[in-house]
C-alpha cells in the first residue's frame, strides 16, 4: 500500500533508550517532502519514557517542523499505522549486560555484548522477545519496514527475518564509519569511494576501497604513519593490517587480542556494562530531578559515553584516549535516516547493512543474515556482489554462523543442548566443559533464559 508521502509515521521500539535523541536529532535535520511527521517512542519503562521525552522536546524548540512525539507504553498502539518501526530493545537492561560479561570473565572467557559468550547469552535472551516482536509487526503493521538496530544486530535481524522476510533489515554504524574514515585519511570524498566491506555483523573487514575505479586502500596499507591516523588502524597496529590486507571491524580486536582483552577486562575496575549501568541509572536519575535540563544533561552524559568506547581495548593495543575525528558522531542515527529516505522518497543510495545474504558471501547459505553493501531504494536493500572473502575471513565468519544458527535453535526449541552447542562451537569459547558451566550459570543469573529447560 503506498504510503502518503507528507505523513511518514515512525515508531522507535525501546524509545525511552539513551541513544534515541540522536535518532530524533537527524529527523530534525530533514526538512524534506516525505520526511517523518510523527514518532511514536514505545518503551516497557514508562519514566525512562519520560525522560527521553523531555530531551525531544528541548531538542525540537523551536523548529517549525519538528516532527511530533508521541509516548506509550501500549505496543500494539505503538505499531498500527507505522511506517517504519527502529526496534532498539535491550532485554535485560543494562545490569543483564553487566551481568553476561561478569559470568564469562569468572570463566576466564570474554563476555562483550556482541562477541563470545556474552553475545551467545544475551542473544538466547534477546532472540525470543524479537521473534514476538516480528510476529506482532507482521500482524499489525504488514507494510512497515523494520530496522533493526537491537544487538547482537545480525542474529536478531535474522530471527526477525523469518517471519517478517526482507522487510527487515539490520543496522550498525560501525562499517560504515570504517569505511568512511578510511576515505578520509586517504583524501578522498567518503560518498564518492565504493568500500568493498563483508562479513557479518561486528565481524566485516574492508578489503578494497575505490575511487574513480581505482583501490586506493593498498596505498594506505603501504603506509605505516598513515595506518595508524585512525581508530582502528592504531587498535590493530600497522603490522596485522599489512599482513591481513584488509582493515578489520573493531570488533575483530576481540577474536585477534583476546587473551590480552580478557586479562584487560578482568582488571579492569567494571566492564562495559557496568560502567553503562551505572551511568545511565545517573542520567535516568537526574532526568527525575525536576528542573535538570536535559538536552545539556543527555549531551554531557553522551560525551562520556563516547569517550570511553572500546576502552580496554584501546588500552591494550596502547591507542591511547580517542580523537576528535573518531568522536564523530553522524554514524548510527545518519544510516539509519539514509536507509528510510532511501526506502520512503526511493532515494536510491548505497549502504552496508545487515540482509539475507542470497548470493552475496558464497559460504554462507540464502538466508543466513550477513553484512554487505547494498542498493537501497522502495523496493529495500539488496546485497551487492562483493569480492570473495579470504579463508581465514570464511573460518570466522562460518563458525560464527553456526553459532547463530545454534542460537536460533535453541530460542525457538527451547533446547538446553543447542545453547551448549552455541557455547561450545563459539572461537572464543576454548572448552565444551566451559561452555556447558556457562549455560549453567547464565541460565542461573538470567530469568529471561528459564525456557532452556529441554535437553
Ligand atoms: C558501536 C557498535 C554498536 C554499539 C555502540 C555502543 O557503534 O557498532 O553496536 O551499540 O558502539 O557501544 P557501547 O559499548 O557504548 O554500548
Ligand atoms: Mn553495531
Amino acid at each position: 500500500m503506498p504510503v502518503p508521502s507528507s505523513s511518514v509515521k515512525l515508531t522507535i521500539l525501546g524509545g525511552g533508550g539513551f541513544r534515541v535523541p540522536l535518532v530524533y536529532g537527524a529527523l530534525l535535520g530533514d526538512h524534506a517532502e516525505g520526511r517523518v511527521s510523527r514518532v511514536t517512542l514505545y518503551d516497557t519503562d514508562a519514566d525512562r519514557l519520560t525522560a527521553v521525552a523531555r530531551v525531544l522536546e528541548e531538542q525540537g524548540r523551536g523548529i517549525a517542523d519538528a516532527p511530533a512525539v508521541v509516548v506509550t507504553t501500549d505496543l500494539d498502539e505503538a505499531l498500527r499505522g507505522a511506517d517504519f518501526v527502529f526496534s532498539a530493545i535491550r532485554v535485560g537492561g543494562l545490569a543483564g549486560r553487566a551481568a553476561d560479561e561478569r559470568v564469562a570473565l569468572d570463566e576466564g572467557v570474554l563476555g562483550q555484548e556482541t562477541v563470545g559468550a556474552g553475545g551467545i547469552a544475551y542473544g538466547l535472551r534477546t532472540v525470543p522477545v524479537a521473534i514476538d516482536l516480528a510476529r506482532r509487526i507482521a500482524r499489525l503493521a504488514p507494510h512497515a519496514w523494520v530496522i533493526n538496530f537491537t544487538n547482537p544486530a545480525g542474529l536478531v535481524t535474522e530471527a526477525m527475518s523469518r517471519h517478517l522476510g526482507d522487510r527487515v533489515i539490520g543496522i550498525c554504524d560501525s562499517p560504515v564509519g570504517l569505511g568512511r574514515r578510511i576515505a578520509r585519511v586517504l583524501g578522498a570524498d567518503p560518498d564518492r569511494a565504493w568500500i568493498d566491506y563483508a562479513g557479518l555483523n561486528h565481524l566485516g573487514w574492508v578489503r578494497g576501497l575505490y575511487v574513480d575505479g581505482r583501490d586506493e586502500l593498498p596505498r594506505l596499507l603501504a603506509d605505516p604513519k598513515l595506518l595508524e591516523s585512525f581508530e582502528q588502524g592504531r587498535l590493530f597496529g600497522a603490522e596485522l593490517l599489512r599482513s591481513l590486507g584488509a582493515i578489520p571491524n573493531e570488533y575483530l580486536h576481540y577474536y585477534y587480542f583476546n587473551r590480552e582483552t580478557v586479562r584487560a577486562y578482568r582488571n579492569a575496575e567494571q566492564t562495559r556494562g557496568a560502567f553503562l549501568r551505572d551511568h545511565q541509572e545517573g542520567f535516568y536519575a537526574r532526568m527525575r530531578e525536576p528542573g535538570t535540563p536535559a538536552l545539556d544533561t543527555w549531551n554531557r552524559s553522551r560525551a562520556e559515553r563516547e569517550a570511553t568506547y572500546m576502552a580496554e581495548s584501546r588500552e591494550v593495543a596502547g591507542a591511547g584516549e580517542r580523537q576528535e575525528s573518531d568522536l564523530e558522531s553522524g554514524g548510527y542515527e545518519q544510516v539509519a535516516l539514509a536507509l528510510m529516505r532511501a526506502v520512503a522518497r526511493n532515494e536510491r543510495t548505497c549502504l552496508i547493512l545487515n540482509v539475507r545474504n542470497r548470493t552475496a558471501l558464497a559460504a554462507l547459505d540464502a538466508d543466513a543474515v550477513v553484512e554487505v553493501p547494498c542498493l537501497v531504494d522502495a523496493n529495500g536493500a539488496h546485497p551487492v556482489a562483493v569480492s570473495p572473502l579470504p579463508y581465514h575471513a570464511v573460518g570466522l565468519v562460518t563458525a560464527v554462523k553456526a553459532v547463530e544458527r545454534a542460537v536460533l535453535e535453541a530460542a525457538e526449541s527451547g533446547s538446553r543442548a543447542a545453547a551448549v552447542r552455541a557455547f561450545s562451537l563459539h572461537p572464543l569459547v576454548d572448552s565444551v566443559t566451559v561452555a556447558r558451566r556457562l549455560a549453567d550459570r547464565y541460565t542461573e543469573v538470567h530469568p529471561g533464559l528459564a525456557y532452556l529447560d529441554r535437553p
